[in-house]
């Protein structure tokens, strides 16, 4: 018997294939709906391994589609929103900001609002209420871009830090964020925010640090490393992730924000070059080989200096914990990309940039 039906977008990208697992798996009475426009970014072979159970769902479609994401909520009746889908990458906010405030503020209110249609007239639990079933919840992913950058060594962000977004990406995720505390605020819509920091593991598109970097030593190509490679990191691994998204949907309190991250720094150079060593020595190549692809390229455009999150709020309430040491999460990531070389060859075989190009121009030059 389906005990509750969940909307998780961007459930085909890197985080959100991870959170579908977890959740399918995990709750068989569950029914997930995964809704994901499948962008460059999305790719269903992430999901093989659940696609034909009872209590998976796919539906392609744009979350900036309002009249389309109403009618969604009409047919499935969610008691509940996972939402993830986003445009993610830094670099890409920087050459396509339009594109960052269309789905990830744009298509953010548009949830917002199917929700709050939908959900109108149905008991809300309260402030500090857990949203436990039957009550509905608007779980909101967000991250610790929005903080800005730090640039005292022992500050951290918590969840009172003032938001001080710098990129374009930062910045509609950050608009985001004041919308779902808006709905919560003005219309008493059941939210839940939380703001991660880097992920990495299996799935991630390869335009990311880790992936492409990995993707590069194994085909002899330069590793891009932006400014002097000075920047701070708190790195996480995606089911570590999935696991914290797991517990805040369930345990949570209504209204709240909790940080996620797994205290785990790591100066860009430092961890390219324990990358370099692992790679090297799985590859059973001389120990400085790949260190020595290393090319050092104009920075980033406002490249934020230094990220990490204090997660004290969801280990002290929640009970979270990374269950992963870094160096066996980045071993664990390393094999999986050595080991599905189909996978990095498929995203990589330039379909998904043709496909990006005429995404981008067919929404904007009409
Ligand atoms: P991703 O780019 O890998 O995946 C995004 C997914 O959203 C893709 O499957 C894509 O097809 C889908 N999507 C994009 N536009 C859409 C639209 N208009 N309608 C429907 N689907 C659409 O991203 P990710 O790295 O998995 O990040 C997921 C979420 O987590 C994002 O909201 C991101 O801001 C947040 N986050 C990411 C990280 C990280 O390190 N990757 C850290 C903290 C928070
Ligand atoms: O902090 C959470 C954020 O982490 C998420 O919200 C974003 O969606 C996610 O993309 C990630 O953002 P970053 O910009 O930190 O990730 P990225 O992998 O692009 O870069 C990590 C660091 O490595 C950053 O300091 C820039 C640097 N870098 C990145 C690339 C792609 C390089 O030096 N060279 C590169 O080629």
């Amino acid at each position: 018997m389906t005990t509750q039906t969940i909307l998780i977008t961007g459930g085909a990208g890197f985080i959100g294939s991870h959170v579908v697992r977890l959740f399918v798996n995990q709750y068989a009475d569950y029914r997930i709906v995964n809704l994901d426009q499948l962008t460059y970014a999305g790719n269903l072979a992430n999901l093989r391994d659940v696609e034909t159970y009872p209590n998976y769902t796919f539906v392609r479609g744009d979350i900036t589609d309002a009249a389309f994401v109403r009618q969604l909520f009409g047919q499935y009746h969610f008691d509940g929103v996972i939402h993830l889908a986003a445009e993610s990458h830094v670099d890409r906010s920087i050459t396509h900001p339009l594109e960052f405030v269309m789905t990830n503020v744009i298509g953010t209110v548009n949830l917002l609002n199917a929700a709050k249609e939908a959900w109108q007239g149905d008991r809300r639990p309260s402030d500090g209420e857990r949203p436990e079933a039957p009550a509905h919840l608007f779980y909101h992913v967000s991250t610790d871009e929005v903080y800005g950058s730090l640039h005292r060594p022992e500050s951290f962000f918590t969840e009172s830090t003032a938001y001080d977004p710098q990129s374009p990406y930062s910045a509609s995720k950050a608009s985001s964020d004041h919308f779902v505390r808006a709905y919560h605020n003005t219309y008493g819509l059941p939210v839940v925010i939380t703001n991660c920091s880097n992920n990495y593991g299996p799935n991630q598109f390869p335009e990311k640090l880790l992936p492409l970097f990995i993707h590069n030593i194994q085909h002899h190509k330069p590793l891009p490393v932006y400014g002097k490679g000075e920047n701070v990191r708190d790195w996480l691994y995606v089911v570590d992730h999935a696991r914290a998204i797991d517990k805040v949907y369930h345990q949570g309190r209504v209204g709240e924000t909790y940080n996620i991250g797994g205290f785990n720094e790591w100066r860009n150079l430092d961890l390219i070059q324990l990358l370099c060593r692992v790679m090297d020595r799985k590859l059973g190549r001389p120990e400085g080989e790949s260190a020595r692809l290393i090319t050092y390229v104009t920075d980033r455009a406002g490249h934020d200096l230094r990220y990490a999150i204090d997660a004290a709020k969801i280990m002290n309430e929640l009970g979270w914990k990374p269950s992963l040491q870094f160096e066996e999460g980045l071993e664990k990531t390393v094999d999986w990309y050595l080991t599905h070389s189909d996978w990095l060859a498929d995203v990589t075989s330039g379909e998904y940039q043709r496909y990006y190009d005429t995404q981008y121009t067919d929404r904007f030059t009409k």
